[in-house]
């Protein structure tokens, strides 16, 4: 489409015909308040506080749904703009209990910014709001009903861009009400707290319980970087506040479209398993506080003891940086969590789609925002899933049909009807997912196990690992639980150091134990499922070895 001239406060600008008038100020650099509209999300024009004047309009018109067209005047700082604007503030703030300074989010807040924006010092209505229910049946956040403007911003991203359509409205007009399903508790509904809602919500109604209180928007800085709990390698942004970090959001900018899920929001810091922050080494009385040097050194050397009976296994956690360090070890290195994926996968083609081929792999549990894609897909797009094999329950609500593992070729058949097919699976169905793909004739998105597997392989890391040899050396980072048999057979080994974030699980096995900082406290790169390398930025100074260093200083030793 040819582009239209359009002049915001006196400034030309062309844009493409059939954007907004919202649109068209971004490009010519005028600021147009905003609350329920939201750059994730389609506009629908519900709080009227971008509402400007458009010469030849009977009346102000919404910035962002009114569309612009050729010639068009918008003026957005008039008398009867301010006013318009002023009025629908007095509105928000009269309906609800908006008392800031009672509010957990008080500085963080769009619409307090708008008011202060605004000159607003006081209500020109009575405030005859109904005391609302608050509800904290979510682990991570809460909703306070009692601040919430009915913006809708939530309900809109949870059904557009995570796919889940959890929220929604009862009741009209002043007691319409948010509610999750058919009005439970939030905490029993079908959310799967991935807290996009959370994020995207102007006031304090929806509250981040670990930041309330921590931080006004003025006081934290922010710090994007990689998760690398999953292969996804989800964008995102640390929320750092005096050297700490209070928050995770989604970074709106990465491939990622700014989604999380429950483990790369909330995981690093909800993780009850206590820190590893001083070198241990076990002594008659059990594992005990010991130096760098020393932990180093009984570390270094049982390794030269060992001769070629050393192996050291990685988990996904390891930067490509760290990786490199610790394939340079001595003996043979493998996989600590899993299997590498072959290939990149294209995430973006997740969003053509129409028909979703899931091999043996839960993508509502394991590399979720991958998920999200298939559940957008399906319940947006009229896009088909099959799912073939074992443990892929967590899509069955959205799925067609279902195929145990021998009827694959039935999948197969089912799928060479469709227009645009992508076959997905982790390691376990990643075989099977490469010869259905075949035989359909279409993409195949596999994920490696672990979040920076392709990085580890691109180190050669590639195998799993039999962890027989006499000594182990174990670059665990953040990882929690482990495969049994693994386990087992380390706690079998004759000496096992362990490079960790966490005491747990390790303790019980570990001869030494080296702290190693987490995916917040780290800088280096990781490769992601798409073959990307992305950039993990430390968001606070811990002021100990970093893991590169930890790897490097014993390596000198030996
Ligand atoms: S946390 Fe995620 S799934 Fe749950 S209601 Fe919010 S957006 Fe929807
Ligand atoms: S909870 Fe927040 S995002 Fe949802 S409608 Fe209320 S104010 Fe808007
Ligand atoms: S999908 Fe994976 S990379 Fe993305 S936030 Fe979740 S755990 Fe992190
Ligand atoms: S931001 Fe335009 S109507 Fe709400």
């Amino acid at each position: 489409m040819p582009d239209v001239r359009v002049t915001i406060d006196d400034r030309e600008v062309m844009v493409p015909a059939g954007s907004t008038v919202l649109d068209a100020a971004k490009v010519a650099g005028v600021d147009i308040p905003t609350l329920c509209a939201h750059p994730a999300i389609e506009p629908i024009g519900a709080c009227r506080i971008c509402l400007v004047e458009v010469e030849k309009q009977r009346v102000l018109q919404p910035a962002c749904t009114f569309p612009v067209s050729d010639g068009m005047v918008v003026h957005t700082d008039t008398e009867k703009v301010l006013d318009a604007r002023k009025f629908v503030l007095n509105l928000l703030f009269s309906e609800r209990n908006h008392f800031c300074m009672f509010c957990q989010m008080s500085g963080s807040c769009e619409l307090q910014d708008l008011a202060y924006e605004a000159g607003l010092d006081h209500w020109r209505y009575d405030r005859a709001f109904p005391k609302l229910p608050v509800d904290a049946s979510r682990e991570f956040f809460v909703m306070d009903h009692n601040r919430c403007i009915l913006c809708r911003r939530c309900i809109r991203i949870c059904g557009e861009l995570v796919g889940n359509h959890t929220l929604g409205l009862k009741n009209r007009g002043a007691n319409t009400m948010i509610v999750a399903d058919l009005d439970v508790p939030f905490g029993d509904s079908s959310c799967i707290s991935c807290g996009t809602c959370l994020q995207v919500c102007p006031t304090g109604a929806l509250m981040d319980r670990a930041s309330a209180f921590l931080g006004e928007e003025k006081e934290i800085t922010r710090v994007k970087s990689t998760c690398m709990a999953c292969p996804v390698g989800c964008g995102l942004e640390y929320v750092v506040r005096d050297n700490r970090v209070i928050r995770i959001d989604g970074d709106w900018d990465a491939s990622t479209k700014g989604l999380l899920c429950e483990t790369g929001r909330f995981g690093p810091l909800h993780d009850q398993r206590t820190r590893a922050y001083q070198p241990m080494v076990k002594g008659a009385a059990g594992l005990e506080a010991a130096s760098w040097d020393d932990a180093l050194a009984k570390v270094a050397s049982e390794i030269k003891a060992a001769g070629d009976g050393v192996h050291t296994l990685v988990s996904g956690f390891a930067t490509n940086e760290a990786a490199k360090a610790l394939k340079a070890l001595p003996g043979c290195a493998g996989l600590l969590d899993g299997a590498a994926a072959d290939g990149a996968v294209d995430l973006a083609a997740l969003d053509e789609a129409d028909l979703f081929v899931v091999v043996n792999t839960d993508f509502g549990a394991d590399y979720q925002v991958a998920g999200m894609a298939i559940r957008r897909g399906v319940s947006n797009k009229g896009a088909k899933l099959l799912l073939v094999g074992e443990g892929c329950d967590g899509l069955s609500a959205y799925a067609l049909k279902t195929y145990s593992a021998d009827k694959a070729a039935d999948a197969v058949a089912f799928a060479k009807d469709a227009q645009s097919v992508v076959v997905m699976a982790g390691p376990k169905g990643a075989c099977l997912a490469k010869e259905m793909a075949e035989g359909i004739g279409c993409n195949t998105a596999l994920f490696g196990s672990a979040g920076n597997s392709q990085g580890l392989a691109a180190a050669g890391i590639t195998c799993a690992c039999e962890a027989t040899k006499k000594v182990c050396y174990v670059y665990a980072g953040e990882t929690g639980a482990i495969d049994e048999g693994l386990f087992k057979a380390l706690s079998e080994a004759d000496f096992v150091a362990v490079q960790t974030s966490y005491v747990e699980p390790w303790a019980e096995i570990a001869d030494v134990i080296l702290p190693t900082p987490t995916t917040a406290e780290k800088s280096g790169t990781t490769t992601t499922a798409e073959g990307k390398v992305k950039q993990v930025v430390a968001a606070v100074d811990t002021k100990r070895p970093g893991e590169v260093e930890i790897v490097e200083r014993l390596s000198a030793l030996l």
